[in-house]
């Protein structure tokens, strides 16, 4: 069992009366990639803004390295923990330079408000995401995928251990999913940084979580290895959607096919009436609740 410095225990969150996350247990294995995946409005950014301490508890704890957060000087924290925001909002008339700059923030102090390791930090996030030529532009003006990975890039110049990302795919296009995602592994196995990211694309997240987590209604249905968990059942059980489970071609892990496509004049004219996941699953030479090779 990997150890974890970031655990929640009988963690519930709530808005004024409405709560989203209930008595929920999680541990996030150390130095690995942990992905949360589950429908819209479970409570995934409820619960992710409650890990990195924007959301206080209602009830229950979040502890890193075996103390509260609430226990913990801010400042200790932001050196601990990154969190990137599903919608984060950028100053106004910000340039990229700057915005990324200000990932910097908690290593500063008031004798010294630049060093020579900011510079570096920061120099070295654009480059890795991809952003140093846009460095002079106004964050305003880039185009949403831009934006997005210069807010990566700000994220990781704040050179935390641990870093919770929501969602930070949206807006990409496949290219820079896969080449974002791909840096997310590499600081993982470079650095060790221990990464929890929620992810909507089920199958990128069983592509790259070590640790995936799916969620439904502000509970944990199942957690572990996603060649473990991910299966047909899962799949019809948190999204409600009916699905088959192949090996996917390039990395083996569990590949979501949706099993029952609208066709126009139903599926091949006669065969109409016995289209659907099962038969589709038969014709295609699979078993419905496949697991992976
Ligand atoms: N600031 C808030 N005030 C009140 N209710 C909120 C607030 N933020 C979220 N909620 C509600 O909490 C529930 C969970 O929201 P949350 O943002 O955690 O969902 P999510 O799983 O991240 O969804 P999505 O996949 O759409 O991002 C939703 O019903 C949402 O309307
Ligand atoms: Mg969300």
């Amino acid at each position: 069992m990997t150890e974890s410095r970031l655990t929640a225990r009988e963690l519930t969150l709530a808005y004024e009366e409405t709560t989203v996350v209930e008595d929920l247990d999680l541990e996030v294995p150390h130095g690995r990639i942990t992905v949360i995946v589950g429908p819209n409005a479970c409570g995934k950014s409820t619960l992710l803004r409650a890990l990195g301490r924007l959301l206080k508890p209602r009830r229950g704890s979040v502890l890193l390295d075996g103390r509260e957060l609430s226990r913990i000087p801010t400042r200790t924290i932001a050196r601990s923990i990154g969190l990137l925001p599903q919608t984060p909002v950028a100053p106004e008339a910000i340039t990229v330079a700057d915005l990324v700059a200000r990932g910097r923030q908690p290593h500063q102090r008031w004798w010294q408000q630049w060093s020579k390791e900011d510079e570096r930090a920061v120099t070295d996030a654009m480059e890795r995401t991809n952003v140093a030529q846009l460095a002079e532009r106004g964050v305003d003006e880039l185009s949403g995928g831009q934006r997005q990975r210069v807010w990566i890039a700000m994220a990781l110049a704040q050179e935390t251990d641990l870093l919770l990302l929501d969602e930070p795919t949206t807006y990409l296009d496949i290219s820079h999913q896969v080449e974002v995602l791909d840096l997310v592994r590499q600081l993982n196995h470079e650095r060790g940084r221990t990464f929890v990211a929620v992810l909507h694309d089920l199958n990128t997240a069983a592509r790259y979580a070590d640790h995936l987590v799916a969620m439904k209604a502000g509970r944990i249905v199942a957690q572990g290895p996603p060649s473990q968990i991910v299966t047909a059942d899962l799949v019809r059980e948190v999204f409600g959607l009916d699905s088959v489970v192949v090996p996917d071609p390039v990395t083996a892990s569990p590949l979501v096919v949706p099993g029952s496509p609208w066709q126009a004049n139903g599926s091949g004219g006669d065969h109409a009436e016995e289209a659907g996941p099962g038969k589709n699953a038969e014709r295609a030479g699979l078993k419905k609740n496949a697991a992976p090779a």
